[in-house]
C-alpha cells in the first residue's frame, strides 16, 4: 500500500456538460491510495492517513496530482523528425515521414527509438499512448514490447498503404489484413496492450485493403480502429478524386466498415453537417490535434461545437506532426485554437481532454483517466511553479483554476514532478 500525497483534483462529471469550475473536486491536501497498481482510494490526506497506517507515504507537498494524461493520436515512429520545416501534408509525409518511417524495417532501429519516445513521453507525464507504427510488423513488436516493458497502458497498430507511398512502404490488400491480424493476436489484451486496426488513409489504401481492414476490425470488434480524416482541404480534394462515388471523406470509411463506436478519426477538421450528424450518430471518437494543425497549417478544429453536439473528443499531441511530446502544451494548443475560434476552453475542461476524455474516446474510460477508487494508478504530478514566470503568475491565483492555467499555457518537462504508472514511480 502506497499513499500518494498532494493537491487532487478529481472529475465527478464532463466539465462541458454544465458549468466547468464545478466539475471536480479539489482537496489541497489531498491524497491517492495505490495498491497492487490500483486506485484504492482517494480523498484528504488526513482521512486516507488514518484509514491507511501502515502506507508507504510519498508526500509530493504541493504538487498536483492529476490521472497520467492520455496522448489519443500519435505516431511514435516520427519522433526522429518532430519539427521537420515549411512543408503542408502531403509534402510533408513524402519529404520527411516516409523516409523517415522506413527505417523500421529494421527491429533494432524501431527498439531504439520505441525506447526513445517512450522515454520522453514518461517525463511530459503521458501514461497512455494511442500510436500509428510504421508499415513493418517489427515497429509493431516494438512498441509494445518497449511499452510492457515499461507496464504501460497503450494502444498502436501497423500502420497499413497499399498506394500513394514509396516501394517500401506498401504492403497489399492480403498483407496488411494477415500481418495486422497476427499482431492482433499477439498483443491484444496482452498486459496493458491494445491492438488499433489502422488504415493510415484513405489516400494511401486501395478499396480492397480498407475492405480487408474493415472485415478485420468486424471480426475483432473489441478493438479500435484508428485513421485520419478531413485534415486538410487539398488533401480532401484529392481523395474525393479518388473516390468519387463517396458523398464525402467520411463516407469512404462507412463504406468499407471502417466506421463505429471505437473508431478514433484523427484531426476531422473540416466536417460537413452531414459528417457530424453521422459521426455522432454511430459514437465514433474525434481526436483534436491542436499542435499538428496549426504546425503543418491545417485548419482550426471546433472543440466547442463538436463536444456542444454531444460528439465524443480525444486530445492528442500528433507527435511528429505535432511540434510536441506535451499535453500541457498541447492542451495551451487547444486553448488558442479555442480562442480563434471564440470559445476559449476553461482549465478544467482542458484538463479533462488530456485525461479522462481522451480515455473515453478510446473507450478505455472505465479504467483509465480518472481519479476514481478501482481504476489503474497511472498519475501524474504536477509542480504548478515550475519556471520563476509560471510561479509569478500563480502565486496571484485565486482559486485551483486559476493555479492551474499558467502551467497549462507555459508548463512543460519540467512542471513534471513524477510519473506512476500502474502505481509505481518512473
Ligand atoms: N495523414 C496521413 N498520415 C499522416 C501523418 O502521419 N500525420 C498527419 N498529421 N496526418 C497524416
Ligand atoms: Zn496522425
Amino acid at each position: 500500500m502506497k499513499l500518494v500525497l498532494g493537491q487532487t483534483l478529481a472529475f465527478d462529471r464532463d466539465p462541458f456538460a454544465g458549468a466547468p469550475e464545478d466539475a471536480a473536486r479539489w482537496e489541497r491536501q489531498g491524497a491517492v491510495a495505490v495498491e497492487a497498481g490500483v486506485i484504492v482510494a482517494v480523498g484528504s490526506a488526513d482521512a486516507l492517513r488514518a484509514r491507511f497506517r501502515e502506507a508507504e507515504v510519498v508526500d509530493h507537498g504541493a504538487g498536483l496530482i492529476l490521472p497520467g494524461f492520455v496522448d489519443a493520436h500519435v505516431h511514435y515512429p516520427q519522433t526522429g523528425i518532430i519539427a521537420s520545416w515549411g512543408k503542408r501534408l502531403i509534402d510533408w509525409l513524402n519529404s520527411y515521414t516516409f523516409p523517415e518511417e522506413a527505417r523500421f524495417g529494421d527491429a533494432d532501429y524501431a527498439r531504439a527509438q520505441a525506447d526513445r519516445y517512450f522515454d520522453l513521453v514518461l517525463s511530459h507525464g503521458t501514461t497512455t499512448t494511442v500510436s500509428y507504427c510504421t508499415i513493418h510488423p517489427e515497429s509493431v513488436d516494438a512498441y509494445f514490447g518497449a511499452a510492457a516493458a515499461r507496464g504501460m497502458r497503450v494502444y498502436g497498430g501497423k500502420t497499413c498503404m497499399d498506394r500513394n507511398a514509396p516501394d517500401t512502404l506498401r504492403d497489399t490488400a492480403q498483407a496488411a489484413y494477415d500481418q495486422s491480424k497476427a499482431l492482433l493476436e499477439k498483443w491484444h489484451g496482452a498486459g496493458r496492450a491494445g491492438y488499433v486496426v489502422t488504415p493510415r488513409f484513405a489516400p494511401t489504401s486501395t478499396p480492397e485493403q480498407l475492405e480487408a481492414l474493415g472485415a478485420l476490425w468486424a471480426e475483432h470488434p473489441d478493438c479500435l480502429m484508428q485513421t485520419h480524416l478531413s485534415e486538410q482541404v487539398e488533401e480532401i480534394d484529392w481523395v474525393m478524386g479518388m473516390f468519387p462515388e463517396a458523398r464525402d471523406y467520411l463516407d469512404i470509411y462507412d463504406r468499407f466498415g471502417l466506421l463505429g463506436e471505437g473508431a478514433l478519426m484523427g484531426h476531422a477538421i473540416h466536417l460537413s453537417d452531414r459528417e457530424r450528424d453521422r459521426l455522432r450518430e454511430v459514437g465514433a471518437s474525434l481526436i483534436h490535434c491542436p499542435t499538428s494543425n496549426t504546425f503543418i497549417g491545417s485548419g482550426l478544429f471546433d472543440t466547442g461545437g463538436l463536444k456542444a453536439e454531444g460528439q465524443r473528443v480525444g486530445l492528442a499531441t500528433d507527435t511528429g506532426g505535432g511540434s510536441s511530446f506535451s499535453m500541457l502544451r498541447t492542451m495551451a494548443a487547444a486553448y488558442e485554437v479555442g480562442q480563434l475560434r471564440g470559445r476559449p476552453l476553461h482549465p478544467a475542461e482542458l484538463l479533462w481532454l488530456a485525461t479522462a476524455g481522451s480515455a473515453d474516446a478510446i473507450l478505455a474510460g472505465d479504467r483509465i483517466g480518472r481519479l476514481v477508487e478501482g481504476y489503474e494508478a497511472d498519475l501524474v504530478v504536477l509542480d504548478l511553479a515550475s519556471t520563476p514566470g509560471i510561479a509569478q503568475r500563480a502565486e496571484r491565483a485565486e482559486d485551483i483554476w486559476e493555479a492551474v492555467f499558467p502551467t497549462i499555457m507555459m508548463g512543460d518537462d519540467r512542471a513534471v514532478v513524477a510519473t506512476y504508472v500502474a502505481g509505481e514511480k518512473v
